[in-house]
């Protein structure tokens, strides 16, 4: 409150959204803009919430948790790959630009298909235990060391959020190549030691241009990535690895 007893007003925010709806055969892309008043907390979240509420209910974007967790959010927000509810406007400028990720199917507006893309990669890169003597499913497991299990924690908090390979100039360029949520998911199942496939049979899934020797070490994955993965790390970890097993 003010000495004068009002409340002090926000800044005026405005908001530049490309607009897109690929259903329809007429739509072309083409930016609009809005515009909101800022409130105490605001997130992209938010925002656009209003935004449809009182200007647009047609704006398509996706969001599940609100929180950081489902990893649906993911746009370019001021050409940089992030999550709209984790992304307050008040570390942003009073002009804000949102586009849909690059590198996957355009749903329209703000949405993308990043789930279709994800399943395709991990169908690729087995991303699951593989145990062909796993046949007893009420057999007890081996315990794990705990600083092995945080290990492959450590690289299992990936969301899927697709800010990495929008953030991947060489994703733009090969279009089956697997990125650094690829990569990472390998970097995960290698460590664990109930998944029974050598160095050899991850070569084999990672080891080639879609992969590991595709990467140009352009390191955006690395500075997008809104969980902070160690994906510089792992990718050099990976490529040295597979350098050997090459030989
Ligand atoms: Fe998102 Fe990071 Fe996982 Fe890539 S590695 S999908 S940026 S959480
Ligand atoms: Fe792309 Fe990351 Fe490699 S940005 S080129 S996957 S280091
Ligand atoms: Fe789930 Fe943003 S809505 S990560």
């Amino acid at each position: 409150m003010s000495d004068t007893g009002t409340i002090p007003k926000g800044r005026l925010l405005l908001f530049r959204i490309l607009r897109c709806n690929p259903q329809a055969e007429a739509s072309l892309p083409q930016m609009q803009e809005f515009k909101l008043e800022e409130a105490a907390g605001m997130t992209l979240f938010l925002a656009l919430n209003e935004i449809r509420d009182t200007q647009d209910p047609s704006l398509q974007f996706d969001f599940v948790c609100r929180s950081g967790i489902c990893g649906s959010c993911g746009m370019m927000i001021n050409g940089r790959p992030g999550l709209a509810c984790r992304t307050l406007t008040k570390d942003l400028p009073s002009t804000i630009t949102l586009a849909p990720l690059p590198g996957f199917e355009l749903i329209g507006d703000l949405s993308v298909n990043t789930g279709k893309w994800m399943r395709g990669m991990s169908e690729r890169l087995e991303t699951w235990v593989h145990d062909q003597q796993a046949t007893d499913l009420c057999a007890i497991e081996e315990p794990m060391e705990p600083e092995l299990a945080e290990q492959i924690y450590e690289l299992q908090r990936c969301i899927e959020c697709g800010c990495c390979i929008a953030g991947c100039g060489t994703m733009q360029m090969r279009e089956d190549f697997v990125g650094a949520v690829g990569m990472n998911q390998i970097a995960r199942f290698r460590l664990d030691p109930r998944d029974k496939r050598d160095d050899g049979d991850y070569y084999q899934l990672v080891g080639d241009d879609e992969g590991v020797f595709g990467c140009m070490t352009l390191l955006g994955c690395h500075d997008v990535c809104p969980k902070s993965l160690p994906l510089q790390t792992q990718i050099a970890f990976l490529r040295r690895k597979m350098l050997r097993v090459g030989l």
